[in-house]
């Protein structure tokens, strides 16, 4: 008999089961709380879809036949696997396992891992994809719809997407620790037109992001090297290739340890923010939609509670305005993005109680 033909049901194998269990009608029609003709009658047509007597008649007794043995066998390997997808499909409808697939912006992986382990502490059954790449690729991910959300610095113009700002994201000008701007205060930005620029390359945010700056300041930009990542650009600044722009997400350990400066130059920081985003329309899975939450709703609090984070870059660019401004309300969001408090803390990670008035 061909598969195609056979037309066992879950309902036959669970008769037939609870029969061969109890060897007993009666018992099994209880245990099922159906009437012994309806459990018969299951296991009649179970026989008749098999092609083979499952139970024989020896005086008042039924047993099983062979051929009963072998599909008890199966019979509860079936039940079993029928459970155990249930079980999945309801533990998937919760909370308590999923997959969490998500692309960051190259800039956005300094934060992101923070945030991702409170997450992950919070929920322990999920499990985490994380791909980072640069603006053109998630662009493409999110058009094709490969990932459950993206994290990056400004919602495409040619996607449908439903996004929301969570965060602040102010791109600052960075130069080498000893470069003769870092004794001044509130430079000229037309300075700017007689130093190197490195650059990220073509298909970044952060690199759209200065050039339209330049360009709507009139101000001609000299481009030195083009550099795929945001580390190497930090290195070539360090090593006196140029200077460069870029998030202060990505430059907190070099502030602390003064490998780089972030000179007070005027019209900086270019404000941008942080923006989570998937296609419109799609339907997040329950892990995924709490984590889209948790970014709306919490992130900003955690990152700018952090001491080592906001910190240092907020003391070496004292022009930058306190994370106050509110963030732009996305037009395609439903949601209210955060609204980040300003907390300075101590080293102890407390925070500092205001001066007492003189
Ligand atoms: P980038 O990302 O790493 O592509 O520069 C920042 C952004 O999305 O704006």
């Amino acid at each position: 008999m061909k598969y195609n033909d056979m037309h066992v049901t879950l309902r036959q194998l669970e008769a037939f089961t609870a029969v061969a269990n109890h060897l007993s009608f009666t018992r099994a029609a209880e245990q099922l709380n159906l009437s012994q003709p309806a459990v018969s009658m299951q296991i009649k047509q179970l026989e008749s879809q098999l092609g083979q007597a499952l139970f024989e008649q020896m005086g008042k007794k039924i047993h099983l036949t062979e051929a009963g043995s072998d599909v008890r066998k199966f019979a509860r390997s079936i039940l079993q696997q029928v459970d155990d997808m249930e079980t999945a499909l309801t533990s998937l409808s919760g909370l308590e396992r999923g997959t969490l697939s998500i692309s960051v912006a190259t800039t956005a992986h300094y934060f992101a891992p923070k945030l991702l382990k409170i997450f992950c502490e919070r929920y322990p059954g999920v499990n985490v994809k994380l791909d980072v790449t640069n603006r053109e690729q998630l662009v493409s991910q999110l058009e094709n719809n490969i990932v459950d959300m993206v994290i990056m610095g400004r919602p495409p113009e040619n996607v449908d997407v439903e996004s929301g700002a969570f965060m602040e994201n102010p791109l600052v000008l960075i130069a080498p620790a000893d470069h003769a701007f870092t004794r001044e205060k509130s430079i000229q930005l037309k300075r700017l037109a007689n130093e190197v620029f490195l650059v990220r390359e073509v298909g970044s945010g952060t690199r759209k992001a200065m050039e339209l700056f330049f360009a709507q300041h009139n101000i001609p930009m000299i481009m030195g090297m083009e550099v795929s990542s945001d580390e190497a650009i930090k290195r070539s600044v360090q090593a006196g290739l140029g200077l460069g722009i870029m998030s202060r997400d990505a430059i907190q350990n070099e502030l602390q340890l003064n490998l780089l400066s972030a000179p007070d130059v005027l019209h900086f920081p270019i404000m941008r923010h942080w923006y989570v985003m998937h296609r419109k329309g799609k339907r997040l899975s329950p892990i995924a939609q709490a984590f889209k939450d948790f970014l709306l709703q919490e992130a900003a609090g955690i990152l700018t509670k952090e001491p080592t984070l906001r910190d240092a870059a907020q003391a070496q660019t004292p022009q930058m305005p306190a994370l106050k401004a509110p963030l732009p309300s996305s037009t395609e969001s439903k949601y209210a993005p955060a609204r980040p408090k300003y907390v300075l803390t101590g080293p102890d990670g407390q925070p500092i109680p205001p001066a007492p008035r003189k």
